[in-house]
């Protein structure tokens, strides 16, 4: 089952410890420390904790005050221009930094740093930054620090031309309870709005043992929650010998010992099976929610996004998953305001979203991303637009998911602790099987452990109980 080819070799990995031990030399006995700042999605997440998990393994400590670090490093997203925005102001924020202490490092990686322009936009107008690189080169940081540390050249890399997986990368996981775990990397699609597959390169899945091995020891650790990551987890294993399946990968997962929920994420509707949906239903670590980005209601915007299903596709993988599991909580994505959408095409987002009742969306303002081919689309929507039908659609939506959220109203649910919440002393905020935020009463901290909660209202956005 192992392709030899999705992997970085050994001689690389190995080069790296060198220089690993180099650096573990050089700063020992300094107590320096490391930031990182993470955008983005759950792959940058997951991202950011290897990362952390080398910086502990080359002597940082971790801080999570940038004003104390010694090295810096943002892991940019490039989804949409507001994205790019924010890393860039973080990283202008940076300056002032190096400028009073020269002996800082200072890194750029992730998804913005992929892509060519905006690599050379910050070798020339970001003196201060040492290295920034793309996606698929995390495991030369060690490489990229020691040399910024000797005072070499600034690095700009953008990707390797074959992106590989780096296995073994240590993890310095956020959670105690809850864990992504990366079953594949980057994407084949090229949904013609989205910039992932030029910066993420293409579809890359780990050997099903590596993912198993981590599962196990998650759970055998006590973890109660853990995401199978991926850009389109339906189609895992595909480049893989002997074409193992996402349906083969729940299988195998339902047999591991442990309190745990599976969740996925994101699955695309092209690819999903009946075989994964069989595989989740009957999961002994099945949860109750289920993400399936539909972007727009219209077949013809549809075709224009390369999404290669269209609605009445959609709606029977719905209804398949309601007769798997009548409890099953919906969310999905939506965009609104891609080229040439018309009133019409936005009237049939509307309306799916009316027919299906998602418990909740995520919507988003169309944002033309350079170098994809809805960029380069006639009949850009005018901004005023977009931004009418976002605020309509909202609307819509909160309406549903207050109406959904009252039917909760009395129930006694099981529901998993995240810890306090940010505003009341003894109000603790915890998520459901189906996802949804409750908000509770309780004298004594249960963060990160089950327990059972009664429902005694509920609005938008959450629900709200007390401890049983
Ligand atoms: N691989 C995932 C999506 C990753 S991006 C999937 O296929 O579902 C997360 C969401 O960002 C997408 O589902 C889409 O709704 C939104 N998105 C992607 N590109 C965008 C763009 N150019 N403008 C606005 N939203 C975008
Ligand atoms: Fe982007 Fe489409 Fe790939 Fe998702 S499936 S990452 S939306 S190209
Ligand atoms: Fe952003 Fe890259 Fe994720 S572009 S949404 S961080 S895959």
């Amino acid at each position: 089952m192992i392709n030899v080819n999705n992997f970085v070799s050994q001689e690389e990995l190995l080069l790296q410890e060198k220089y690993k031990s180099q650096i573990r030399r050089q700063i020992d006995g300094k107590g320096l420390c490391a930031f990182v700042y993470t955008l983005g999605c759950q792959q940058n997440e997951a991202d950011s904790e290897r990362i952390r998990g080398v910086l502990r393994e080359l002597g940082y400590r971790i801080t999570e005050i940038e004003e104390e670090a010694d090295f810096l490093l943002v892991n940019t997203c490039a989804i949409r221009e507001h994205a790019e925005k924010r890393a860039l102001s973080i990283i202008g924020r940076f300056k002032h930094y190096k400028a009073k202490n020269p002996d800082i490092v200072i890194g750029v990686c992730g998804c913005m740093t992929a892509q060519q322009h905006r690599s050379e936009q910050i070798k020339h107008s970001y003196h201060y930054v040492d290295f920034a690189f793309g996606t698929s080169l995390m495991h030369r940081l060690p490489e990229f620090i020691y040399n910024a540390l000797n005072k070499g050249k600034r690095r700009f890399m953008l990707d390797s031309e074959r992106p590989q997986i780096a296995e073994g990368l240590e993890i310095e996981r956020e959670s105690n309870y809850k864990a992504w775990v990366s079953i594949m990397y980057g994407c084949n699609n090229f949904c013609t709005y989205c910039i992932v597959p030029y910066v993420r390169g293409r579809e890359r899945s780990r050997n099903m043992k590596d993912i198993l091995d981590e599962v196990r020891d998650l759970a055998s650790r006590g973890y109660h929650d853990i995401t199978l990551l991926g850009q389109n987890v339906n189609s895992y294993g595909k480049d893989l010998e002997g074409k193992p399946t996402i349906a083969d990968l729940l299988n195998e997962i339902s047999k591991i010992d442990g309190d745990f929920m599976i969740h996925l994420m994101t699955s695309h509707p092209k690819d999903a099976s009946s075989e994964m949906i069989e595989a989740l239903s009957t999961n002994s670590h099945r949860t109750n929610h289920f993400h399936l980005p539909l972007q727009s209601g219209s077949d013809e915007i549809l075709k224009k996004m390369n999404r290669h299903y269209d609605i009445d596709r959609y709606l029977s993988i719905v209804d398949e998953l309601r007769a798997k599991n009548k409890d099953i909580t919906l969310t999905t994505d939506i965009i609104v305001g891609f080229p040439g959408e018309s009133e019409a095409d936005f009237e049939k987002t509307v309306e799916i979203i009316k027919k299906v009742r998602f418990d909740s969306i995520f919507s988003f303002i169309f944002s033309p991303r350079k170098g994809t081919p809805a960029y380069e689309m006639e009949n850009q929507i005018p901004e005023e637009i977009k931004h009418t039908r976002y605020d309509r659609l909202c609307q819509i939506q909160n309406e549903i998911a207050n109406e959904i959220n009252q039917t909760y109203v009395g129930k006694e649910i099981r529901v998993l602790v995240d810890g306090k919440s940010k505003n009341n002393e003894n109000v603790y905020t915890s998520r459901t099987e189906g996802n949804k935020i409750v908000h509770f009463e309780c004298e004594n901290d249960y963060t990160g452990n089950f327990i059972n909660v009664k429902i005694t209202r509920a609005d938008t956005f959450a629900l709200y109980g007390e401890k049983i």
